[in-house]
């Protein structure tokens, strides 16, 4: 039985299921998990200031911010979008939520808002990365028994996430459903199938579903600091690709734009002033859209 402590989380394998105790012991890395390559939920729980990182993960991160000294700031920004739109879902009337490439819980996860606004929602978490479903299926155990399933899915096998039986028992895809692919297309490449992958969860969905996206974009920064950070990610568990506006709104098909539209990331829907530096710190795209 693999048990122990990561961060601020206490897990067990007997947890997965709600089932047992909270085993406390000396944290060993899940075999699955390799630690020496830096991978972007990691890195993006230290942008975060989480603790659920590991050296090769912080060198990185560390290496960003020194070519984004905003990079931190465009972490929380992004959480803070993610939250807007679950509530934006909520207020259209949609109580399903499938997350593709979760990240590590925390404050302002897609769960935590969502259940705060309509404790009824069901939340799928997907992600492909052992540390994130450690720590969803903790919480799981703890808090969200009945409303939330963890899926181990890559999202570059639609039909693998679709078909699993946890999310056919979790959602009910004949009604609407918000599809959150938040800060995790730019970590597939075209040749990877990221447009096809995109159409095919698309089309799984019932009229009146969302589809919520945000993703990186060379459109913000300047040539050096893009080839940059792009070169730090190549040596990371998932290149980075960041892709131009146009190219982002394909990923939305026919499905009609929300107000603003596809905008810069701290742009859609803000509720309070933005904070300084904002532009430089979220180097991209978001938007929500309607299926007809
Ligand atoms: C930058 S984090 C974004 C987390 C969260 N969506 C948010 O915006 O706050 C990207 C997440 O996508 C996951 N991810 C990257 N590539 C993936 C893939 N091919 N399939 C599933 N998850 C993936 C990573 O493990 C990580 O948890």
């Amino acid at each position: 039985m693999l048990s122990g402590h990561c961060g601020d989380l206490m897990w067990d394998e007997a947890m997965v299921g709600g089932a047992g105790p909270v085993t406390v012991g000396e944290w060993q890395p899940p075999a699955e998990l390799n630690t020496g390559v830096p991978h972007p939920a990691r890195m993006y729980d230290y942008y975060l200031g989480g603790k659920d990182n590991f050296p090769a993960d912080r060198e990185a991160a560390e290496k960003v911010i020194a070519a984004m000294p905003d990079a931190r700031l465009g972490a929380r920004i992004n959480r803070e979008f993610l939250g807007r739109a679950v509530e934006f879902a909520v207020g259209q009337g949609v109580r399903q939520f499938l997350d593709i490439g979760t990240g590590i819980p925390a404050v302002g996860s897609t769960g935590e808002v969502a259940h705060r606004v309509a404790p009824d929602a069901r939340v799928v978490y997907v992600d492909n990365d052992p540390i994130v479903l450690t720590h969803a299926r903790a919480l799981l155990a703890h808090h969200l028994a009945g409303h939330t399933s963890v899926l181990h899915a890559d999202l570059r096998d639609p039909e693998a996430i679709l078909g699993d039986p946890g999310l056919k028992e979790a959602l009910d895809l004949s009604r609407p459903v918000a599809l959150m692919l938040v800060a995790v297309l730019h970590f597939v490449r075209d040749e990877e199938g990221a447009a096809e992958t995109v159409a095919r969860l698309r089309d799984a969905l019932a009229p009146g579903s969302l589809l919520i996206l945000s993703h990186g974009t060379q459109d913000f920064m300047t040539a050096q600091a893009a080839a940059e950070t792009t070169r730090i990610y190549s040596r990371a568990s998932s290149p980075l690709v960041l892709r131009a506006k146009e190219q982002v709104r394909e990923f939305f098909g026919d499905f009609e734009l929300a107000d603003p539209g596809l905008v810069q990331l701290p742009l859609w829907q803000p509720r309070a002033e933005l904070p300084q530096g904002w532009q430089g710190a979220a180097p991209a795209y978001a938007g929500v859209a309607i299926k007809r």
